[in-house]
């Protein structure tokens, strides 16, 4: 991505939302932090009770639908601050812009946040917001990826800096569907592709208390499936183009294998509602010991 990150071990987008906290949780230990999803417009997200832990399982089953105060105040929060890591910002769609104009918004966000961000993360894989999805499909991710990498050109050239471009996609995506997103992508020349959102599957929390609750699982459930998309992207993509590994890191360990599969980073968020920011630590040791291995 043409960065250097302090270390590979980052806060997952949707814990600082707004860029309200980013500094603090850099405090922690993390080497950068991805923050959002933001929107253009501020919006309330869908009613409580919109979030479930499924406590037994290491997972949670969200369903908050981009919830957040709009690009301008995390550009208001973000214009001076006093992080040293990476700052990542997450950008999508507000939930009643026609999916057809879904273009639009991401550019507006992109223009908004282009000369704070060290990269920014173009997400299309939450469940959560209607037909987000679908800009998953070939031929209307070439024509996202089109459009945002002409005015990511241009930004370059009127901010004289070339900010990296990431794709965040979902984990439910057969291997048809995962070759022709990295074709698109590399096309596309993006820096990144973020392996995985949360998954509407409910393998390995089948029964549970909240299991049956609509929305996005996450946590240790969730990492084989991420794996797996992970493991697949790094065969069909050219080295240049990095992957950050995430879902379900709950351990050290689980940290380790994503590098392993060729992430090149990782991040984690559910793992933080369970282990605290100790998880950081372990994580740092963890990949320490395997490189010195
Ligand atoms: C409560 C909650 C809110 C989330 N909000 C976002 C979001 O706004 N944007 C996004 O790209 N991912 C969001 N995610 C997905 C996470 O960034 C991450 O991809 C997913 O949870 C898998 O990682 P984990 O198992 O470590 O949690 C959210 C996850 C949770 C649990």
């Amino acid at each position: 991505m043409g960065l250097e990150f302090p270390n590979p071990v980052g806060v997952a987008p949707g814990l600082d939302k707004n860029g309200d906290y980013f500094e603090a949780l850099g405090d922690l230990g993390f080497g950068f932090v991805e923050i959002g999803t933001i929107t253009p417009r501020p919006q309330p997200g869908n009613p409580k009770p919109r979030v479930f832990r499924l406590t037994g399982a290491q997972a949670m089953i969200n369903r908050l639908g981009f919830n957040n105060k709009g690009v301008d105040h995390l550009v208001r929060r973000v214009k001076r601050h006093r992080f040293r890591g990476v700052l990542g910002i997450n950008i999508g769609k507000n939930f009643d812009t026609p999916i057809e104009r879904a273009a639009d918004d991401y550019l507006l966000c992109l223009e908004k946040v282009y000369a704070y961000a060290d990269y920014v993360t173009v997400n299309i894989s939450s469940p959560n917001t209607e037909n987000l999805r679908d800009l998953q499909g070939e031929d209307q991710l070439n024509q996202l990826l089109d459009k945002l990498s002409r005015r990511r050109s241009e930004l370059a050239d009127e901010h004289d800096r070339r900010v990296p471009m990431a794709l965040k996609v979902a984990p439910d995506l057969d291997h048809e569907s995962i070759r022709s997103i990295a074709q698109v992508v590399s096309h596309h020349r993006m820096d990144a592709v973020i392996a995985t959102n949360t998954t509407i599957g409910r393998a390995g929390v089948e029964g549970m208390k909240y299991a049956d609750e609509a929305g996005g699982l996450s946590g240790a459930p969730l990492k084989p499936i991420a794996d797996k998309v992970l493991a697949d992207l790094r065969t069909l993509l050219p080295s240049d183009i990095a992957l950050i590994g995430v879902g379900g890191i709950t351990t050290g360990q689980d940290a380790v294998d994503k590098l392993a599969l060729g992430a090149d980073l990782v991040q984690f968020y559910t793992g933080m509602v369970y282990r605290g920011p100790e998880l950081v630590t372990e994580c740092l040791q963890a990949i320490a010991n395997h490189g010195a291995a």
